[in-house]
């Protein structure tokens, strides 16, 4: 078995020669944003993949017909723009040389003289119709279809080293490929060829493929190698910039959530997945929903996180499941997904077009903040969410995730405006106005969620909260030390396995990562007996990255939470401006009171935010920058 690699601890460096500190330890400031910027996402990507309309069946003609589709119903010109080929397009890796062919029996355009094989005729196609083309790879030898599935159409063909399809030992030589010579615009990379080739594997056993020792196990972040399965992540991405110097590419990373990439996908690719694959189930929905829920501190322009594709028109989401199909859209826009269609589109009914291509409902998920929405109001059965629009506006969630009717009350706290001036909520998907103050109840159908754009008068007049504004805050570290699985994600049966086995456990790596108005571990932010309904919550030994959006002062009132347990070191909090030290507070211990930092950064484009003890701690404790914010 593996043993996880442990992030930097910030208290073990201290103990380093001073050189040795200065180069490595995590926690002192860069003045720099260190969030991925590589790609073309300022926005979430928007497109059509291959995988849940049609799996390993895919073919050219198929492509092209949806991609016809998207262009003609004008679901292009709302934003889906990359066409995703999936698993199931490869035909061998050519030996002696490794170079990759195409099936051309599925995509004749792929055909060329002496055997050569090219996707430029296919991605020429698709650019010609305004569009951009994605490719699908593993980052193991083998694919997800070979390694998960006995019989599938179109499995690569030919000897052990023919069918060793992935991107291992040949990234430079694939990227390349794709991406200078066929014209390629984005990657999804699959993790399956490091996950489950392991000696005792019956095809492996066989002679099928060789044996890869697995770093990744889907259910135990313990069982994983993270170092490991990060540099070969990395090595893509470096790959990716060599091969696109324009830097016009998107860089999906498909590790489910595994290997606790929940926490540092956001600095290696555009894109990455956070848990299991979706299926077209209102249970599994909430599964990968909830895997993105309460990461919204790791999400932003550039990376944002990728609770998979869409699964509208199929099973629970189909058109006579209006209700579940429009809850499932909307919670995928508020949480700023990537919005990739999985459909057959050549059977799309027009409602089905018309969710996809809600105007209102795509601008909240391309809203130009960037912010992922923040649970103002959590529970499993409604759950209320926010998200500061880059109008200074308000978009709000009220979802109820249960299959019976629920009242749902909407608070002018949830909104952070103040109770006694008048709230005006736009309804997105009636168009209707409705003006409250202070509270208004709802009535929510089952599985219903209602979505408003809110517009009232701000609790912080003078400035905005950091939690209203996680897609410019970066816990570039978050002080976890020892991943632990997050404990309050759904857990619906798996499909493919139904109840056989013991059932399914919390798993995913992010429990204890920063958060938006509560601690590390879900409690609200109290320090010596004083609550807090707003501020960043994380652990000591953290460094917390801010973009400045020309305000000139930051505030705090900083301490130790009462949630700690460990309460063995004093812990100080440090306020940086582009590098340098602006503010800071004595060590603070378990129990002391809330002291107000207030620091003038005018003119600062980064600010950074640290929280350190002096020595090692196993489990540091959480804290507290109370009521952050930035004033003008
Ligand atoms: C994995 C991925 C899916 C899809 C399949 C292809 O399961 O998570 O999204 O790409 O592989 O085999």
């Amino acid at each position: 078995m593996r043993r996880t690699s442990l992030r930097l601890c910030a208290g073990a460096l201290l103990a380093a020669s001073a050189p040795a500190l200065a180069q490595t330890d995590p926690l002192v400031p860069t003045g720099r944003w260190s969030a991925y910027q590589d790609g073309a996402t300022t926005l979430p990507p928007m497109g059509w993949s291959s995988w849940n309309a049609f799996y390993e069946d895919v073919s050219e003609e198929k492509v092209l017909a949806s991609a016809k589709i998207i262009v003609d119903s004008g679901l292009a010109a709302k934003g889906y723009r990359y066409i995703d080929v999936d698993d199931g397009w490869w035909l061998k890796r050519r030996q002696p040389d490794g170079r990759m062919l195409i099936r051309t029996a599925t995509f004749p355009s792929a055909a060329g003289t002496g055997g050569e094989t090219s996707f430029k005729p296919f991605t020429d196609r698709l650019h010609a119709m305004g569009l951009k083309a994605g490719i699908y790879s593993d980052i193991g030898r083998n694919t997800c279809g070979q390694v998960f599935t006995s019989i599938m159409p179109n499995m690569p063909e030919g000897s052990v080293l023919e069918r060793e399809v992935g991107l291992y030992g040949h990234v430079d030589q694939d990227i390349a490929l794709y991406f200078r010579d066929w014209g390629f615009d984005l990657i999804k990379v699959d993790g399956c060829g490091v996950r489950g080739l392991p000696a005792s594997e019956p095809r492996v056993r066989s002679g099928q493929y060789r044996a890869f020792p697995p770093l990744v196990d889907v259910e135990s972040v313990g069982h994983s190698d993270i170092a490991a399965v990060r540099g070969l992540y990395e090595a893509v991405d470096t790959a990716l910039k060599r091969y696109n110097p324009d830097k016009d590419f998107v860089y999906s990373i498909c590790l489910w959530g595994a290997a606790d990439v929940r926490a540092w996908g956001k600095d290696v690719g555009s894109i990455s997945r956070t848990s299991e694959d979706i299926s077209p189930s209102w249970s599994r929905m909430l599964h990968n929903f909830d895997s993105v829920s309460r990461r919204a501190l790791y999400a932003h322009p550039g990376s944002w996180n990728d609770p998979d594709m869409l699964f509208i028109g199929t099973g629970d989401f189909d058109p006579q499941h209006q209700a579940e199909a429009q809850s499932h859209f909307a919670l995928w826009a508020m949480e700023n997904a990537p919005l990739f269609i999985g459909y057959d589109l050549r059977k799309a009914p027009k409602a089905m077009l018309d969710l996809l291509g809600n105007a209102r409902i795509i601008a909240l998920d391309q809203d130009p903040a960037g912010n992922q929405a923040v649970l103002a109001y959590d529970s499993d059965d409604v759950q209320i969410l926010v998200k500061t629009l880059a109008s200074g506006d308000k978009a709000v969630a009220i979802f109820n995730r249960t299959a019976a009717a629920a009242e749902a009350v909407l608070t002018a706290d949830h909104l952070k405006f103040t109770g006694d001036a008048d709230i005006a909520l736009d309804d997105l998907w009636q168009g209707t106005g409705i003006r409250f103050r202070g509270e208004r109840k709802f009535a929510l159908a089952p599985h219903q969620t209602l979505l408003f754009t809110a517009h009232g008068t701000r609790t912080l007049a003078t400035g905005m909260y950091l939690s209203e504004q996680p897609g410019s805050v970066n816990p570039a570290v978050d002080g976890v030390t020892v991943p632990e699985h997050e404990p309050l994600i759904h857990r619906g049966i798996l499909p493919w396995r139904g109840t056989r086995g013991d059932g399914d456990h919390p798993r995913y790596g992010g429990w204890g990562g920063a958060q938006p108005d509560g601690t590390p571990y879900g409690e609200t932010l109290q320090v010596a007996g004083r609550r807090f309904t707003t501020g960043i919550g994380a652990l000591a030994n953290s460094r917390i990255e801010v973009r400045n959006h020309g305000f000139a002062t930051f505030s705090a009132l900083v301490g130790v939470d009462d949630s700690a347990r460990d309460r063995s070191q004093p812990v100080r909090f440090a306020v940086y401006a582009d590098g340098r030290l602006r503010g800071q507070s004595a060590p603070m211990r378990f129990g002391d009171p809330v002291v107000p930092l207030r620091v003038d950064v005018r003119g600062a484009k980064i600010i950074e935010l640290v929280a350190r003890t002096p020595s090692a701690m196993r489990f540091p404790d959480p804290v507290s920058w109370s009521e952050a914010a930035l004033l003008r």
